[in-house]
């Protein structure tokens, strides 16, 4: 495994392998890998010729009161896994690199719209305009065939999807299922910071959309309002130690609000357990007027 820190001499090792012919496959993380991560990497093993992973905590997807500075880090480890998992480059800019002028000086901007109108995008206002931005330049300095982002963020990889069929990159964006716990919790960077006793708790956002799906599929159930309140009902009752932030229902194409679930939909929720903001979702689609969940 290579790694490279500057983008000239990433552009460089970049363009030799597209005149070579090979197809490239871009898995764009914070670091502080997890299995969630191998299997973005797994995938994109699979797929393509050569597999870029990079690792970028990105200031500009942080709000002034959000987790940039704890966020966690561990390069050596990261470094460990990466080439473990046949990762071909490795790229760690610093934010000089990515961010010439400083974060702060960052004029133009890739605007994720409506997109980011609600869900995290209403909880963090430039949240999405960050990653968008961040991902963009990343297309540029890759220029990958494929890049792949995990269902656990599912409102991320719609947008980032449509970014590049917007802005004509060119770039497959592939989704890849959430990887969870034995228990049904999401893997997150995050998860460390929980207690034990937030630990056991968190377990109740996975049964909260547990319990949407099985409202959905066996109890006939379309009522979003209804069934987000049956979901808060239940963490409020399993978690005491959970603070929800929201738990919305949203329609796939356009990310807005629905009150009736008859198409494709995502029931996503974000929930603090002290200072940890962990989020998952699963998402709705339908087939013949029959719905259908990814993980049934
Ligand atoms: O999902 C993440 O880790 C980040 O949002 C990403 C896509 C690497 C952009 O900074």
């Amino acid at each position: 495994m290579e790694e490279i820190a500057d983008a000239s001499t990433l552009r460089a090792a970049m363009a030799g392998a597209r005149c070579s012919g090979k197809s490239i496959g871009l898995v764009p993380t914070m670091g502080y890998l997890h299995r969630g991560h191998t299997s973005l990497m797994a995938h994109a093993r699979a797929d393509n010729d050569v597999v870029v992973a990079s690792i970028f905590v990105n200031p500009t997807q942080f709000g002034p009161s959000e987790d940039l500075l704890r966020y966690p880090r561990d390069l050596e480890r990261d470094r460990a896994i990466a080439k473990e998992v046949g990762v071909d480059v490795l790229f760690v800019p610093d934010a000089e690199t990515m961010y010439p002028d400083g974060p702060d000086h960052q004029e133009i901007w890739v605007d994720p719209g409506s997109l980011a109108a609600h869900l995290d995008g209403a909880s963090r206002p430039f949240h999405y305009r960050g990653v968008a931005t961040v991902v963009a330049k990343l297309f540029n300095l890759v220029q990958p065939h494929r890049a792949y982002f995990g269902q656990k963020d599912g409102q991320q990889s719609l947008i980032v999807g449509r970014m590049a069929r917007d802005l004509a990159f060119g770039i497959a964006v592939v989704t890849v299922p959430t990887v969870r716990e034995a228990d049904g919790l999401a893997l997150s960077s995050r998860n460390v910071f929980l207690s034990p006793d937030e630990r056991s708790q968190a377990v109740a956002i996975p049964k909260a959309l547990a319990l949407a799906r099985n409202l959905i599929l066996d109890g006939g159930h379309r009522d979003a309002r209804g069934i987000a309140e049956r979901m808060r009902a239940l963490i409020e009752r399993e978690a005491p130690l959970a603070r929800i932030d929201f738990i919305g229902v949203v329609a796939t194409d356009t990310i807005a609000p629905v009150s009736t679930i008859a198409g494709d939909s995502m029931i996503a929720l974000a929930v603090y357990f002290g200072g940890a903001r962990l989020i998952d979702n699963e998402t709705v689609r339908f087939i013949d007027g029959t719905p259908h969940f990814g993980s049934r």
